[in-house]
């Protein structure tokens, strides 16, 4: 049994990734500031603490800690796009201060999100770790964050390892954003007979991955050392266009409303495409099919949202 600390606990990956260590015998403590986390969302079981990132009070939150999953971050694009200064205080020197926090604490490892969104620029698909290039506020500041990983481990010996999620979803998936992510935002319309928004003509193309698969890719990358000061892409290796998305969703409500249609989302890739050999040659493999995925997260918002 470890003792592992989740920075943005109460996120949707955070506690979902909470709920699984739990189930998995470990000890778990979240902080999270709550600005768009909700607490309800922290499992029973866990520590919680109401923290921000970016203050130097978490140190001692960090002693005796084992394993850092540092997911806290406005994780919204257009948020970003919006307050640039606000996002790299928040993505990166908050990520900064994780570092910090988990290096005078003697970490054994500190698991970091990153983002496909460093890919904005490269017309390579499936597309490997190697290449960035990252073009939006969001995707410049994640990578800026992941870059003080290299000085932290040469001269504080903290070793880290990145994980660049694609699109991930799946239940907790937060919805109440001005412009929530795809599944929760389509299914959440359609539950209460409204029409879902489709941003552009619907052909941008998403590499979709069930929070499940992504959590056995946590569990692998903190116990495998093979991994240390490394970064994985996290996908499925498939992709689907937002126009299939929407056709699965409607047929299994089996209702027949069409979205709307409005302007191309600012600083949103076209195209995107997870190569994930380097975490294959781990031991991992994505098992949640799209279909069962969407079925388990409507099932979910139903019981929980509506
Ligand atoms: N969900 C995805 O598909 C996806 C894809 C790529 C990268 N990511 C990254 O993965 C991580 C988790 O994503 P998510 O979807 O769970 O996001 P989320 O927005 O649901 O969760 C982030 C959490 O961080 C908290 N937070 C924000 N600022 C904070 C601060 N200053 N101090 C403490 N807590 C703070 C929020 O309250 C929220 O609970 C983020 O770093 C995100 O950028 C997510």
């Amino acid at each position: 049994m470890s003792k592992i600390l989740i920075t943005g606990i109460a996120g949707f990956i955070g506690s979902n990734l909470a709920v699984r260590l739990l189930e998995e015998g470990h000890q778990v403590v979240g902080i999270d500031d709550l600005s768009h986390g909700l607490q309800e969302q922290v499992p029973e079981g866990a520590t919680f603490i109401k923290q921000d990132i970016r203050s130097r009070d978490i140190y001692s939150l960090f002693e005796g800690v084992d394993y850092v999953f540092h997911l806290a971050a406005l994780s919204s694009i257009p948020d970003c796009q919006r307050d640039p200064v606000s996002a790299c205080d928040v993505n990166t020197t908050g990520t900064v201060n994780v570092f910090e926090a988990s290096a005078r604490a003697g970490v054994k490892k500190v698991i970091f999100a990153e983002t496909s969104a460093v890919y904005e620029g490269i017309q390579q698909w499936p597309t490997p770790e190697a290449n960035v290039d990252p073009h939006s506020v969001y995707a410049v500041g994640k990578m800026a964050a992941r870059l003080f990983a290299k000085p932290y481990k040469e001269f504080r010996n903290l070793d880290s390892v990145g994980v660049r999620y694609f699109n991930v979803y799946g239940p907790r998936q937060d919805y109440r954003r001005s412009i929530p992510p795809l599944m929760s935002a389509f299914i959440l319309a359609l539950l209460r007979g409204e029409k879902p928004v489709i941003y552009g003509d619907g052909e941008k193309r998403r590499d979709f991955i069930y929070v499940d698969d992504v959590n056995d890719a946590h569990l692998l990358l903190m116990k495998d050392d093979r991994a240390n000061n490394n970064i994985y892409n996290i996908g499925s290796g498939t992709n689907n266009s937002i126009n299939e998305i929407y056709k699965m969703t409607k047929e299994l409500l089996g209702t027949d409303i069409e979205p709307v249609h409005k302007d191309n989302l600012e600083a949103e890739a076209q195209i995107t495409l997870a190569d994930c050999s380097a975490l294959k040659n781990l031991g991992w493999q994505p098992k949640m099919s799209l279909e069962e995925g969407i079925k388990i997260q409507l099932e979910y918002i139903k019981k929980h949202v509506l």
